[in-house]
């Protein structure tokens, strides 16, 4: 029996031939003529004015960190059920990650217990839409503005998703994107950060081209460019944007793939997940979500190891998620924190296989399987 792999990169039939042509322009650094044509794709997928590739989603969050000033002594808000890059961002310019516990039903932060957070040393709140599914923005938004605090949306699973009628990514100043191979659209490697506040946009172009006005000079607004700031290089190679830009020519098939995948799960799985004492992520009807990955969740930890040694047997590749930040070696050392849900949902979480290739027989194979379970 062939395994069934959780994810296999989607790769296009023009891939190859994209790279073939950046190479042979001769332009194999950053911001050469395919990064363009992302940017110009990507602003035409999200609705974002700036767009800036870089070269991972935690990349970006750097430098969401850097562009806002954030530094020792500063304290930032998001939730501890998340992926590293998210706290690492803050944490390195020296600033407290704050984790706060998420939401039952659509394992976002729980945006009714963010201001009790809140102390004067707060600068900014991190939100990661978790599946693509939004935040509460709006609530959010609020409580940031009542307090003068930044937001920042780690939106790398939520690329397409929308929330009351807005695109994730561009509801915060500032919101990232991944293109790592896992994701929806990617290039193995790849992010993007979209800059919603022009007024930060400037710095972001120079802290990407390594603190110089590079991007300006190219643009003959200067007649040399000058280290001006602090900054580091963030911009990916353009043999990477010319993959890059094959998927986002691919969007609207490869979100229609991974939904008619997603689809397929939800309705031949919520019967049986009702019977055997499972539940789904709930996304509320003001959002839609792009498909990016499909969680069931045990009744507890040990119905979720069992299941996922199920598949196995199956010859089905089924994973866990993110381990909780605020109880993990590192995350400890910026204090004791005691968050029931994210534990809960983080032992009882199960993520089934979901490629845009996945075919007919594979999810035969795996709907079945799934509800011979327990
Ligand atoms: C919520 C979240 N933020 C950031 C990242 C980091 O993305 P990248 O691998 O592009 O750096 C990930 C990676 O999976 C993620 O899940």
């Amino acid at each position: 029996m062939d395994v069934i792999p959780f994810n296999r990169p989607y790769t296009t039939a023009h891939a190859t031939s994209a790279m073939t042509d950046a190479a042979e322009r001769g332009h194999l650094s950053g911001d050469g003529h395919y990064t363009k044509l992302a940017n110009s794709l990507l602003r035409a997928l999200t609705g974002s004015h700036r767009v800036l590739l870089t070269t991972s989603c935690t990349h970006a969050l750097e430098m969401s960190a850097m562009l806002l000033g954030v530094g020792p002594g500063d304290e930032v808000i998001m939730p501890s059920f998340t992926f590293v890059s998210t706290a690492n961002a803050f944490a390195l310019r020296g600033a407290t990650p704050v984790f706060v516990d998420i939401r039952p039903d659509t394992f976002n932060i729980d945006e009714r217990l963010i201001e009790a957070a809140i102390t004067e040393r707060t600068r900014a709140i991190v939100v990661v839409h978790y599946a693509g599914v939004g935040c509460e923005m709006d609530e959010i938004t609020d409580i940031a503005a009542r307090h003068g605090l930044q937001v920042v949306e780690d939106n790398a699973h939520g690329f397409g998703g929308t929330y009351r009628g807005r695109n994730l990514g561009t509801i915060a100043p500032l919101a990232t994107l991944s293109f790592h191979e896992t994701k929806n659209i990617q290039c193995g490697e790849g992010g993007a950060l979209l800059v919603n506040d022009e007024s930060l946009f400037e710095d972001a172009e120079i802290l990407r081209e390594k603190g110089t006005n590079r991007s300006r000079f190219f643009r003959g607004q200067v007649d040399k460019y000058t280290w001006v700031s602090l900054g580091s290089s963030y911009l990916p190679s353009d043999l990477l944007a010319a993959y890059l830009v094959t998927q986002l020519e691919e969007f609207d098939e490869i979100q229609k793939r991974r939904m008619l995948v997603w689809q397929r799960y939800r309705s031949d799985l919520s019967s049986w997940a009702a019977s055997a004492g499972f539940s789904l992520q709930h996304c509320p009807d003001d959002r839609n979500h792009p498909a990016h990955l499909f969680a069931l969740i045990a009744p507890d930890l040990a119905s979720r190891q069992a299941l996922i040694a199920h598949l196995g047997d199956h010859a089905i590749k089924a994973v866990f998620h993110y381990v909780p930040l605020h109880s993990s070696p590192v995350g400890r050392t910026f204090g004791e924190r005691h968050l029931p849900v994210t534990d809960d949902i983080s032992d009882r979480l199960v993520r089934l296989p979901l490629f845009p290739t996945l075919d007919e027989r594979q999810l035969d194979r795996i709907v079945s399987a799934v509800t011979s379970f327990g």
